[in-house]
């Protein structure tokens, strides 16, 4: 089951941030840890210069994210992390991976890779730094990227990189900005994002969408109402924002998580008809906007069936 479904009696167009506590950490480390690891580490190694870019002079930023994962993922799962401070001098070991890493804080050439680069291939979340005038895009690793990629975004300011989305749900997108220019430190928020999808591939950066469009074209003819909740994926992004303590960027982490629909529904009491509820509420440009629209009819159909069977 989904450790989140974002799904009330009606379309939410409000931001919907809350407080990161501790029952919702910034690090999420869970049964898929190792094989989306894993799935980073060959995306990374195949594509690096895709998944993987920043631009100069943001090596704090880079910094401040090394020290906030580690220390926020030794403290949230010391069975599968330790790490030992010693000044500048730090020793990171992920018992998972049973591997190692001495490096020295403020020292690139201690570490195999940029330290963001290499910070994100020790846990699951993609993670993106952002910074300046306009909170811009600087630096980011993004393997698990929903229909975007580092070559469309990095260098804009969030408003641009919200420019499909902006005229469709404005208010929206004004005080996300907002909120990104005042996220206060000490104070890191999280919200979350979803979509339905023909796939559960994790990967669906840009560089998959004409791939994905074929297989919806082909999928299309055989999504009846009765079995479209076994072909479909629920995927929720659970997004935090987290101001960094001495450059005073962003960083927002993004962990992926899917499950099929039927499956999401059987556990769920009220499910299909919270769905239906969104779905029926939510503005008809953003179901366009998030490839809903053309199975939307017999969803709906199948998800009032469901919640009178
Ligand atoms: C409170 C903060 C944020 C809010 C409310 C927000 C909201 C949204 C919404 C509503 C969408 C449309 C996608 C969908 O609904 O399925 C979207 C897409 C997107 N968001 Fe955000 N977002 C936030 C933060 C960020 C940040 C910090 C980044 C930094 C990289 C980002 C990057 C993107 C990208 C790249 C897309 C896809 C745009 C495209 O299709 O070209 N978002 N966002």
């Amino acid at each position: 089951m989904l450790p989140y479904f974002p799904f009330g009696p009606q379309f939410n167009d409000k931001i919907g941030t809350r407080l990161l506590t501790d029952a919702d950490p910034l690090i999420d480390i869970d049964d898929h840890y190792l094989a989306e690891v894993l799935l980073k580490r060959q995306l990374l190694t195949g594509q690096p210069g895709y998944y993987y870019q920043s631009q100069p002079g943001h090596e704090t930023a880079q910094w401040d994210v090394v020290a906030l994962v580690l220390q926020e993922a030794a403290r949230r799962a010391p069975d599968a992390f330790t790490l030992q401070q010693q000044g500048d001098e730090w020793h990171w070991q992920n018992h998972r991976l049973n591997e190692a890493c001495t490096f020295t804080v403020g020292k690139v050439d201690t570490l195999p890779q940029e330290p963001l680069d290499w910070v994100g291939r020790q846990v699951a979340e993609d993670l993106l730094v952002l910074s300046g005038e306009g909170v811009r895009l600087v630096a980011g690793q993004l393997c698990f990227g929903n229909g975007w990629c580092l070559d469309d975004k990095l260098g804009l300011p969030f408003w641009d990189i919200h420019a499909p989305i902006n005229p469709i749900v404005e208010s929206m997108m004004r005080a996300a900005l907002v909120l990104m220019e005042r996220i206060p430190l000490g104070r890191p928020v999280w919200r979350l994002n979803w979509s339905l999808k023909l796939s559960d591939q994790l990967d669906m950066t840009s560089r998959h969408t004409p791939a994905l469009d074929r297989l919806l074209a082909e999928r299309l003819p055989q999504l009846a109402l009765d079995t479209i909740a076994q072909q479909l994926f629920v995927r929720i992004e659970r997004q935090t924002l987290t101001r960094l303590q001495r450059s005073g960027a962003v960083l927002f982490g993004i962990h992926t998580y899917q499950n099929r629909l039927d499956r999401e529904l059987a556990e769920r009491p009220g499910a299909a008809q919270n769905l239906a509820a969104v779905l029926e509420t939510a503005p008809p440009a953003l179901l366009d906007y998030k490839g809903i629209s053309p199975f939307l009819e017999p969803l709906l159909t199948g998800l009032k069936q469901e919640k009178t069977s």
